[in-house]
């Protein structure tokens, strides 16, 4: 890879989960350093991010998305970029969680994991029909939202337009990359946005969930090993092809 590349990557069930292939893809990495740029985007806040970089031998990244794309940190600064928040209008979190409320099938998760642009839930096995009708009913009240549902468990509920692929784009965007140059990284629901932005290059690790296994596309690499393992051979794949 002659060109610089930025990865944008998930961490739990992505980077995370198998130890010895975590060594295997920091040793690799390691060595194009000057190639690669590193963006970590997780479910977690940036501070819980922090601490993973802390506790494990997840590398020193460029950047941080964190709450599913609600928030976007460069690495080292305690501030999220102000400029994000601005397109998120029309948000109204207590009209949101009045309709939530009202669905016994959700439960609140714990007030750590809540933000003001990040409302979450525990909603196990919800059929598609159910997301639906929620984002209908959200709509039909004018409140400008959008529902993501990850790992048959995860409801979260954020701003229209604030998600992990439009966070990437948008730090892509910041970082000077082109968006042909962005290589992303999931096994999740909250991941498949990331997926769907144009001219991103994807990794599907091999112990994603069905929403990503199910993606069919000449620019999304499913690989055949699990965690940091998928995402190496995921990044070994394409940088062979970016080479030319
Ligand atoms: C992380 C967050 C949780 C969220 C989930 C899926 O686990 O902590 O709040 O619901 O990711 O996005
Ligand atoms: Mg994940």
């Amino acid at each position: 890879m002659d060109r610089t590349n930025l990865v944008v990557s998930d961490v739990d069930g992505t980077l995370l989960g198998d130890d010895a292939a975590l060594a295997e893809l920091r040793n690799w990495y390691d060595q194009r350093r000057d190639r690669l740029k590193l963006v970590y985007s997780s479910g977690r806040f940036y501070q819980s991010v922090l601490e993973s970089i802390r506790t494990t031998l997840l590398p020193e990244p460029s950047a941080v998305i964190g709450g599913v794309g609600t928030d976007v940190h460069i690495f080292g600064k305690d501030t999220p970029l102000e400029d994000w928040h601005y397109s998120f209008n029309g948000w109204d979190p207590a009209g949101v969680r009045a309709v939530l409320a009202a669905h016994p099938e959700l439960q609140p998760q714990p007030d750590h994991l809540q933000s003001r642009h990040k409302l979450s839930y525990y909603g196990y096995d919800l059929p598609p029909e159910f997301i639906e009708h929620l984002q209908h009913q959200l709509e039909h009240r004018g409140y400008l939202a959008n529902v993501v549902y990850s790992s048959q468990r995860d409801l979260d509920v954020l701003p229209r337009g604030a998600n992990k692929g439009t966070a990437a784009a948008f730090i892509a965007r910041h970082l000077e990359f082109a968006a042909e140059d962005v290589i992303v990284c999931g096994d999740s629901g909250n991941d498949l946005a990331m997926f769907q932005q144009p001219q991103f290059r994807g990794i599907v690790v091999a112990n994603a969930h069905p929403e990503l296994k199910a993606l069919k596309s000449p620019r999304v690499y499913h690989a055949l090993r699990p965690y940091a393992g998928g995402v190496l051979v995921g990044l070994q794949h394409w940088s062979s092809l970016l080479e030319g």
